[in-house]
């Protein structure tokens, strides 16, 4: 396939790195490329940013058919700019469109089309620490039709946009709300998918959980109500003892691929650690008997997100001492060491642009 490029006849003004927050701002370009049954994927062009017009009736609007990813472009010191395990992201959300029936696309094609959409919008990777461009590639379905069936026609796009920190706190503990009353997904739905169905079922929780003064949710399995899942813009890790354990997936959590960076660091690290069943009682009783020594999260937005306290029914748990256990800061130092090219690379994570 040939990309085509079409430049920005003016560019936006860039804001200073130390004014970024999470997702507000887009750069000058975007990418996007079409699929029909006759063509298959076609037309990829980078063009300029701008809006979309659609049809009132198109698909996306009203069923939600449509996957997402998320992946950061860093500038390293010496000015260089990398992406963190791309391939991941592609290759997820190709399983995410097959869950909702969304025609796969060629991940190496996708991989190299977004590298020529960063070498055009190069000075929009910001330089200062825990600021990096954040990628949104998307595909949405694009039939302009009522009826509720698989579209037959689908856009993709890729917007990028400079970020600082996503929660506003940065790397400080957060308190977070176990809901008793709602759920996020069950296996053998869609929650191991990036779609935006398990974002939608977040939503009503998430805002009981700010009315209450906590900055997240951490979601109970949708069964038996009893077993930690994940945190929606997050994974979850739990440090009991000298144990570190996160809910193992079974088609209701998200694969995070900073989930499995970090099972693969702790293991590097001969840590234990543990993918597994944990339920909210076991979480109980370890802060009892003060076993509990940790909570963190771990998403691409998010890094690594220490968890201070959590909330369940009448009870409060505070972690450890309420503030960034050693093992969160390891993690997070040794991440963003390799995100921001500060240290070596061991895993062969990192992809230079
Ligand atoms: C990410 O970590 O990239 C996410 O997708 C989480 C959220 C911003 C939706």
């Amino acid at each position: 396939m040939q990309l085509t490029i079409e430049k920005a006849e003016t560019l936006k003004e860039k804001p200073e790195d130390t004014k970024l927050g999470f997702g507000t701002l887009f750069t000058d370009h975007m990418f996007n490329m079409d699929y029909n049954p006759d063509q298959g994927w076609h037309n990829p062009r980078i063009e300029p940013y701008q809006p979309m017009l659609m049809d009132p009736a198109t698909a996306v609007l009203h069923y939600g058919q449509a996957v997402f990813e998320g992946l950061k472009a860093y500038r390293t010191d010496s000015g260089k700019i990398q992406l963190f395990r791309p391939k991941d992201n592609f290759s997820r959300m190709n399983r995410s469109c097959r869950l909702v029936c969304i025609p796969e696309f060629d991940e190496a094609f996708a991989l190299e089309a977004l590298k020529e959409l960063l070498k055009l919008e190069e000075r929009w990777v910001p330089s200062l620490f825990e600021t990096s461009l954040y990628i949104r590639p998307t595909v949405i379905a694009t039939d302009p039709f009522l009826g509720v069936r698989e579209s037959f026609t689908y856009r993709y796009f890729v917007i990028l946009s400079p970020v600082g920190v996503y929660y506003p706190g940065g790397f400080n503990p957060i308190k977070i709300w176990v809901t008793q009353n709602h759920v996020r997904a069950v296996s053998g739905g869609v929650g191991e998918a990036k779609t935006p169905a398990n974002y939608a079922a977040s939503l009503y929780a998430g805002s009981q959980a700010h009315k209450k003064g906590y900055t997240q949710v951490l979601w109970l399995d949708g069964i038996e109500r009893k077993y930690l899942e994940e945190v929606g813009s997050m994974n979850i890790f739990f440090v009991i003892d000298d144990e570190i354990i996160t809910p193992k997936l079974q088609g209701s959590i998200l694969p995070g691929i900073t989930r499995d960076s970090v099972i693969k660091l702790a293991k590097h690290w001969n840590l234990k650690l543990s993918e597994r069943k944990i339920s909210i009682d076991e979480l109980i009783s370890a802060h009892g008997s003060g076993k509990l020594k940790e909570i963190f999260g771990s998403g691409t937005a998010a890094v690594i997100s220490p968890v201070g306290e959590i909330k369940y029914g009448e009870q409060s748990l505070t972690v450890g001492d309420g503030k960034v256990g050693p093992i969160s800061m390891r993690l997070y130092t040794a991440l963003t060491d390799i995100q921001y090219g500060k240290s070596e690379d061991p895993m062969g994570w990192v992809e230079p642009i």
